[in-house]
């Protein structure tokens, strides 16, 4: 296990109902919240109403902004941070999956410095040179997740796309993250069926990603990261086939939020970060295809291609802890550890190609280099001290055309 400093600081509050004391909540940031939402969900569930209630009641102000996309753009960004300075918005509520709370995020950062959020970003390689702000500052945030996916209610991370440009990436700074965050399963009861099997592709891509390459020794977070896969693949299939049971909602939430903690993902080595997520980005960036959903067609080829070849002990372990795998030879529980989460996805019903959403041959070196180049930041890193390069990369999305 390697050497590593790590906060955690975000005051979180579990439990069925515990939306109830939002109020109570809400009143130590502030008097007057932007309220951000989703276009859609929180409004048909009747959370919205309800949420708006409760700050009523705690004598709150809140000012909506419920415009909010999946795969959150940095226009709506920059609207939302105009609306709250315009209205003296002393901080920022989020109610919503990872895109609202992402959103919520550089909204924040936003309306506290006047910048455009572009400014945060790094730039797309085939766009003009740019000088990285670092965000200093932000209004204080409270999130309330509605699906369990990101982890992002309690992490200083924010994953934006500049639309134009189809960059898409991830900044993060102390100052983004949340102050409180609210985790009340019930609220994730209306999640349907395709983004339960998406954000739990997702939460399982945070935990592997890094314990497939880790460093060794980190036994402590190995024990928890299998644990959480194992609870992740039982619990998924349990909420798509009964929406309500809250001991599967409240068991996802929490792993969502853990599996992207320090807790699963410290010490396992500086530069090892999420390469799938890298190459990921750039396919919701350009064809606006769910998060989780483009992991999980990557993943195949990016177990066969670059994890059988280079880590077959670490697949093979996460076959025997989390899969049930019980071949005694590495590289055969491997592919047997490859087969079982086909089986599980499929389950779930993610059973596309990527040219199911447009993609074709043509379109792969250009996202392959923006995830060089932006999805890349040091990641790709291999115990191996390979780096993916462009081609690699070609060669999995071909292995999903
Ligand atoms: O947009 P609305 O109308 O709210 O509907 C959403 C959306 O259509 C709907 N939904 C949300 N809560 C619901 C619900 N439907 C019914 N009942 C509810 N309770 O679900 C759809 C997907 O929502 P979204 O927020 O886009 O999903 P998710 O939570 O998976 O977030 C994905 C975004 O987070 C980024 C991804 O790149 C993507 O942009 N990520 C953020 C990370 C972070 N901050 O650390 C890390 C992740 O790896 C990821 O990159
Ligand atoms: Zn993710």
């Amino acid at each position: 296990m390697l050497s590593f400093e790590v906060s955690f600081p975000t005051q979180i509050f579990f439990g069925m109902g515990e939306i109830n004391l939002l109020g109570e909540r809400a009143k130590t940031l502030g008097k007057k919240a932007l309220l951000v939402t989703g276009g859609n969900s929180a409004k048909r569930t009747g959370l919205l109403a309800r949420v708006q209630t409760l700050l009523e009641e705690a004598n709150i102000a809140a000012v909506l902004f419920d415009k909010v996309e999946p795969n959150p753009r940095t226009a709506t960004v920059d609207a939302g941070a105009a609306l709250a300075r315009e209205q003296g918005c002393d901080f920022v509520l989020a109610v919503g999956g990872g895109s609202v709370m992402d959103a919520s995020k550089a909204i924040a950062a936003a309306a506290k410095s006047g910048r455009p959020i572009y400014d945060y970003m790094r730039g797309n390689p085939s766009g003009s040179a740019k000088t990285l702000v670092p965000v200093v500052e932000a209004l204080p945030i409270l999130t309330i997740p509605t699906v369990a996916a990101t982890g992002s209610e309690a992490n200083s991370v924010t994953v934006l796309t500049h639309w134009e440009t189809h960059e898409k990436s991830s900044f993060n700074g102390p100052a983004l993250f949340p102050k409180i965050a609210i985790l009340d399963p019930s609220l994730t009861f209306t999640v349907p069926a395709r983004v339960t099997a998406e954000a739990s592709a997702d939460i399982f891509s945070h935990i592997f990603e890094s314990y497939l390459i880790s460093a060794p020794g980190t036994h402590v977070q190995d024990g928890i990261s299998e644990n959480l896969i194992r609870l992740v693949v039982e619990h998924s299939v349990r909420a798509i086939q009964q929406p309500d049971d809250a001991e599967a909602r409240g068991t996802l939430l929490w792993a969502s939020t853990l599996g992207i903690s320090p807790f699963a993902l410290a010490g396992r080595g500086l530069r090892v970060g999420m390469p799938l997520h890298g190459i990921e980005h750039p396919l919701s960036g350009f064809y606006d295809m769910a998060h989780g959903r483009g992991l999980a067609i990557l993943s195949l080829p990016y177990f066969e291609q670059v994890i059988l070849p280079d880590r077959p002990d670490r697949l093979a372990r996460m076959g025997r802890s989390c899969f049930g795998i019980t071949e005694a030879d590495d590289h055969a529980c491997a592919r047997a550890t490859i087969e079982a989460i086909r089986q599980w996805y499929e389950r779930m019903g993610i059973t596309e190609r990527l040219s199911d959403f447009g993609v074709n041959r043509d379109a792969l070196p250009r996202l392959a280099e923006d995830a060089v180049h932006i999805g890349g930041r040091g990641y790709g890193y291999l115990p191996s001290s390979r780096n993916l390069n462009a081609e690699d990369i070609v060669s999995i999305y071909e292995a999903c055309l």
